[in-house]
């Protein structure tokens, strides 16, 4: 895989990077087991310095991302995960009404604020392949598990235990919104542009 300007966090498709998304995992847990307020610290480190800030905008290669696998990069000091979706998790994340959602919104800073959270509203092209988000937990800002992770099939912070579906929108737990959606979209047919 390829990244223009930042580097890999996690490959999926390498069985080593399970252990690491675990290794960063069990660091924020005991530190949100602590107290808290001890998860900052930990995320005060992602925070970008003044270089980093300066490349508000990189480019992806996503040629090697196989259905059902993601990778994270990082982008502005923080996770993004870049999803290539299955049939299945499509299919599932469509299937959801919007009554069942805890957080109504898109949270998608491609579109409008009000924008409903309806995976066609969150996922990067129609189809609804491509899902891209922040890995950053929404109740204290844990990096969530992903693969199929949690009760609805998608990603979950064992930090507290919320539970996201498969796209990305919290489902249940202490987190008050769905994972971020951030500025993101396709240059060609394998480059995903952040920023
Ligand atoms: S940081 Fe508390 S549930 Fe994720």
């Amino acid at each position: 895989m390829r990244v223009i300007g930042e580097v890999c966090l996690t490959d999926t498709t390498n069985p080593k990077a399970t252990r690491r998304d675990f290794l960063y995992y069990a660091t924020a847990g005991t530190g949100a087991v602590a107290g808290g307020a001890a998860v900052w610290p930990l995320i005060d480190q992602m925070n970008p310095s003044a270089d980093v800030q300066a490349l508000s905008s990189i480019e992806v290669d996503v040629s090697g991302v196989e259905p059902g696998t993601q990778i994270t990069v990082k982008w502005l000091g923080k996770p993004v995960f870049i999803r290539r979706r299955t049939s299945e998790e499509i299919e599932a994340a469509r299937s959801v009404d919007i009554e069942e959602l805890l957080d109504r919104e898109a949270r998608n800073d491609n579109l409008d604020r009000e924008t409903i959270a309806l995976d066609q509203n969150r996922s990067l092209d129609e189809e609804g392949t491509w899902l891209v988000m922040m890995g950053v937990c929404t109740h204290l800002g844990c990096v969530p598990l992903g693969d199929g992770a949690g009760e609805f099939g998608g990603w979950f912070c064992p930090c507290h235990g919320s539970h996201y579906d498969t796209s990305g929108r919290i489902r249940k737990g202490p987190a008050p919104e769905n994972l971020l959606v951030p500025i993101a979209t396709f240059v060609n047919e394998t480059t995903i542009k952040l920023g």
